[in-house]
């Protein structure tokens, strides 16, 4: 790997980017980002991510530098650039530059920044599953935008990890959201129940795309949030996001999901997006 960052419209290498202490991404999480895997040198739901990426910038009323189809053109020099196979692509998008001041200074131009982390598939989370904990979803009311504000999600995670745990299902008023960086689903008697797409959760795109595998494949659905207790009793339960694809949770605070293995449906979903990326 080169170590290429694409820094504004350009492509520098590491040393030469000299980020400013004044830099709203720094003062303030002022800015969205994404996250594309990259499978076999090509970025996966590309456009999707693009998408997801305008939406939350309008959320925020920032104004990107480039136009999308520009901004993906950049993205895959990069890509090119760095020559990965396999891995995930970061981009963010700060509001920019200017002297510290909570109101959006006049006149300021958003500052994009990207760049490669090459990393397999987690195969063996994949096969075995992870473990999961619960805790209390801290965060705020527009968890739909992906802004640089991670603090609820880092903190939930924290614990997450001094609990031997993968990840943190967290918990609104007695249901179940998402994870600190993955969407939930759980099985309960065959249908198949994750949080809607509302201002509680980031619309995951592995999500979506999870979503339309179980209808292809006849597997009831319901958009509808588990309650914490329905959780425990789930057949099955899983997470998505893009970079652990959709992985089984085969333990959550300690007690085994079902039979503490991966169940049929998650399988069956599992293979279902395997063929979606196509590898
Ligand atoms: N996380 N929910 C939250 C809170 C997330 O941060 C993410 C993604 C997801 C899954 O979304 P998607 O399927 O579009 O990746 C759900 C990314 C990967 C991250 O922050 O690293």
């Amino acid at each position: 790997m080169k170590e290429m960052i694409l820094y504004g419209d350009r492509i520098l290498k590491r040393d030469e980017v000299q980020i400013d202490i004044e830099d709203r991404a720094y003062q303030f999480g002022d800015g969205v980002y994404e996250v594309i895997r990259v499978y076999a040198g090509k970025p996966f739901c590309m456009q999707e991510h693009l998408e997801r990426l305008e939406k939350s910038a309008a959320a925020i009323r920032l104004r990107l530098p480039e136009p999308v189809s520009k901004i993906r053109e950049l993205l895959l020099r990069l890509l090119e650039v760095e020559g990965m196979r396999d891995g995930n692509l970061y981009l963010q998008v700060s509001r920019g530059v200017a002297p510290r001041n909570h109101a959006f200074p006049p006149d300021i131009k958003a500052q994009l920044v990207a760049y490669t982390q090459p990393s397999g598939r987690p195969v063996r989370e994949l096969e075995n599953g992870v473990r999961a904990i619960t805790t209390q979803d801290i965060r705020w009311l527009r968890c739909d935008i992906k802004s640089l504000n991670l603090l609820g999600a880092v903190l939930a995670k924290q614990q997450a990890v001094e609990r031997g745990a993968h990840e943190a299902i967290l918990i609104r008023d007695g249901f179940v959201t998402e994870g600190s960086s993955t969407n939930i689903f759980g099985v309960k008697a065959g249908t198949l129940y994750t949080h809607p797409a509302d201002h509680l959760i980031l619309h995951g795109i592995t999500r979506k795309i999870t979503l339309d595998v179980a209808r292809e494949s006849g597997i009831p659905v319901r958009e509808e949030a588990l309650a914490e207790e329905e959780l425990k009793q789930c057949e099955e339960v899983f997470l998505t996001s893009t970079t652990m694809e959709i992985c089984p949770i085969v333990e959550i605070d300690g007690t085994p999901v079902g039979t503490g293995r991966p169940g049929p449906i998650t399988r069956r979903l599992q293979e279902g997006f395997v063929r979606k990326i196509g590898i």
